[in-house]
């Protein structure tokens, strides 16, 4: 007999999984420019607003905003967020006090050990793989206050669509990516002694309603993955998924005023060049919760 894949409630029935599968797929967005919503602004979305990013990000699992009004402080990012059902923050090791971190280059202080404050690339990966269960990242704000001269693209993938891609490719690409040891990130560790323990877990996880959690990073470095044929299998077709011009993956330069709201969506930056006096800045907000659908 076959074995049951480890997946939740619905996408274990398959009549029920290729029924969501579908409209998934139907749904998806062919064009970014199908995920952008012009809106007022941070401090001044109307319901009608928030109810077309609703809209598109329960067909995506992310949006794009773009405020006429373009102002933005760390305060309004908070307020525009919790509009979205978005108020538990990862006070994370580079956030301000206020839980939202300012991403520019940063010649020194902690912030310059990090890629994403560097201008170079950033492969593809979700937000906080890297932290443990309880403080899962499930929702991500990004904010272009300034953007750079040249480069700072995203590239960006709905984890559902990838879960679909996977199972159709082999159903056992989905077992190996659900297993518990599938992922491991060695300790982050400086001069002053261990900052977080080692992390072990899935690529693919579940809430209880059966909504796709996934956690991946395509560092090569400081990633420690199971060592096993299906896994490695089930990597090699995720990266060709990724690469694929012909794939789903979509593509976006952020202007300043324009945002990125998502249930922590697979995403990538290529490297960017900033103008002298005039250097890329965005806020990024990360979140425990989904964005909730008000
Ligand atoms: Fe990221």
């Amino acid at each position: 007999m076959k074995k049951p894949l480890r997946t939740h409630g619905f996408l274990r029935e398959q009549a029920r999984y290729l029924e969501w599968k579908e409209a998934r797929l139907n749904n998806y967005p062919r064009a970014v420019e199908e995920l952008v919503v012009e809106i007022d602004g941070l401090s001044s979305s109307s319901a009608t607003d928030r109810a077309a990013i609703n809209a598109i990000c329960t067909r995506s699992n992310m949006a794009i905003y773009r405020c006429r009004d373009k102002s933005v402080d760390r305060q309004l990012i908070r307020e525009f967020a919790s509009r979205f059902g978005l108020t538990r923050l990862d006070h994370h090791l580079c956030a301000n006090p206020e839980g939202v971190s300012e991403l520019s280059v940063a010649a020194s202080g902690v912030r310059s050990d990090y890629v994403p404050y560097s201008n170079r690339g950033l492969s593809w990966h979700t937000d906080g793989y890297y932290n443990d269960k309880p403080r899962q990242i499930n929702a991500v704000l990004l904010h272009c206050a300034r953007c750079a001269d040249s480069g700072g693209e995203n590239a960006l993938l709905d984890p559902e669509i990838a879960y679909i891609l996977l199972r159709d490719e082999d159903p056992r690409f989905i077992e190996a990516f659900e297993h518990p040891d599938c992922m491991t990130i060695p300790p982050n560790e400086n001069a002053g002694g261990e900052i977080r323990p080692e992390i072990r877990g899935p690529v693919f996880s579940y809430d209880a309603a059966g909504r796709i959690h996934m956690r991946y990073s395509a560092r090569k470095k400081n990633i420690r993955w199971r060592d096993d044929a299906l896994t490695r299998s089930a990597r090699e077709y995720l990266t060709e998924l990724l690469e694929d011009k012909g794939s789903p993956v979509l593509r976006y330069r952020l202007r300043p005023g324009e945002g990125l709201i998502s249930n922590n969506v697979l995403h990538n930056r290529t490297a960017f060049t900033d103008k002298p006096g005039n250097n890329r800045l965005l806020y990024r907000a990360r979140f425990f919760d989904r964005i909730g659908i008000t």
